[in-house]
């Protein structure tokens, strides 16, 4: 199997190689946002050097080449992750836009009053405010999958759930808060089996480990590209090609119909029928241009590498006494995102002092608030992983927790 070498990765990436801070970036916020290599950022400068015109629009050369970038995005997209066809693939802004957009077309025609949608108490708001919008307007009823004390689902009460016969069960791969790896195959044949269909939030999965649409035989799944080394503004909605044929359209305007008449119009094929206006062909490229980085690297060495970082972080946090850490033991099936809180210290104070040592850390409720309440606290500190963080990244943020502790004599 192929392994990872993060110190020789790092240095693909122009944000490392900085030289005006006398103290190294020790960046462990990519659960927010990844780094970029320089791959990426030459890739998205090529286009608009080289290839800028519209897309699908002019019969003229450089358009062409536009075209064929894009297109050519979504083709690589779409073998990335397993897909049967390009056409399943949607180019949208980011998760938040693939599960509205899946929410306000197919909830739209297929959730009526009454009807049931699961959802769990892990998900981050972009899994949690699209189905309240939706459950509020049809009259749905949303159910929730609860966590047992180590942030694991209760699959048990996820079985009875599904006796009352969902349409729609909705979930995240991975935790952005716990870090918890959910048993996705498992849950989604539960579900199959239950009669509803499955939407996965891949925010925290796709760019972390090898995910296949098809072994998961998931319905839909969403995910970002400003998390997987790719640019802010490009996002990707998987759907099967069956489902995705029978939803209407989500935004309407340019590229997305066939034929328009003033008071009527028809669509466009798939993918095109979802992607109204001007698309971001620039932002697909960048993608792209993530894309092959990772499958250079191996996704499976890029999760080894975290299972092993992220066990060695926890082993030394829990060396310190006035440490509380959220979420599941480390192990296979623990991405590597921490939460964390410092003794009574607020979780900002944390960032903050974390900061002075130029170590980059999330403090907050991570777009999780109901999760933060079932946990019992309104925050908590987060350090998050990627395939450029290091041995010397972990050493440098355990010396700033224990000078927060110094300083607030803990
Ligand atoms: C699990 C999860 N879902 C959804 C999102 C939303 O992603 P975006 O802001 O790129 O739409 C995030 C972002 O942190 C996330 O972690």
């Amino acid at each position: 199997m192929a392994t990872l070498d993060a110190c020789e990765a790092r240095m693909d990436f122009p944000i490392f190689r900085q030289e005006a801070s006398t103290l190294p970036l020790t960046y462990l916020d990519s659960a927010a946002t990844s780094q970029r290599p320089e791959v990426v950022l030459r890739a998205i400068d090529r286009f608009y050097r080289e290839a800028n015109a519209n897309v699908h629009r002019g019969v003229y050369a450089l358009s062409e080449a536009a075209t064929a970038l894009y297109e050519g995005a979504r083709a690589r997209v779409a073998q990335f992750i397993g897909a049967a066809s390009a056409r399943e693939v949607i180019f949208v802004r980011n998760t938040t836009e693939g599960i509205n957009l899946v929410a306000w077309t197919w909830g739209k025609t297929n959730i009526r009053s009454g009807d049931r949608i699961i959802l769990t108490e892990l998900e981050h708001h972009s899994n949690l405010i699209p189905w309240q919008l939706l459950a509020a307007e049809k009259g749905a009823i949303l159910d929730f999958v609860p966590i047992a004390d180590d942030g694991c689902l209760d699959l048990e009460e996820f079985d009875r759930l599904l006796a009352k016969h969902p349409k729609l069960v909705a979930f995240t791969h991975v935790s952005n808060v716990l870090g918890t790896i959910n048993p996705v195959r498992e849950m989604v044949r539960h579900a199959h089996a239950a009669g509803a269909l499955v939407l996965i939030d891949g925010a925290q999965s796709v760019p972390h480990m090898p995910v296949d649409v098809v072994a998961l035989d998931c319905d839909f799944l969403t995910f970002s590209g400003h998390k997987m080394c790719g640019p802010m503004g490009i996002g990707i909605l998987y759907g099967k090609q069956a489902l995705l044929e029978a939803m209407p359209p989500f935004l309407g305007g340019g590229d997305m119909i066939r034929e328009v008449g003033l008071h009527g119009a028809t669509w466009n094929d798939l993918p095109w029928k979802f992607e109204a206006g001007t698309p971001d062909a620039g932002g697909a490229t960048g993608l792209r241009a993530a894309v092959d980085y990772l499958a250079a690297l191996d996704m499976e060495a890029v999760h080894q590498h975290e299972v092993t970082l992220v066990t060695h972080l926890m082993a030394e946090l829990r060396e310190l006494p006035y440490v509380t850490i959220y979420g599941p033991a480390a192990g296979q099936e623990r991405a590597g995102v921490v939460s964390f809180n410092v003794g009574e210290i607020h979780a900002h104070d944390v960032a903050s002092i974390l900061d002075r040592r130029n170590v980059a850390i999330r403090a907050g409720h991570h777009c999780g608030q109901p999760l933060m309440r079932r946990l019992g606290t309104s925050a908590t500190a987060r350090a998050s992983l990627y395939l450029y963080s290091t041995e010397e990244d972990i050493v440098r943020f355990l010396d700033a927790i224990r000078e927060a502790a110094t300083i607030f004599h803990l």
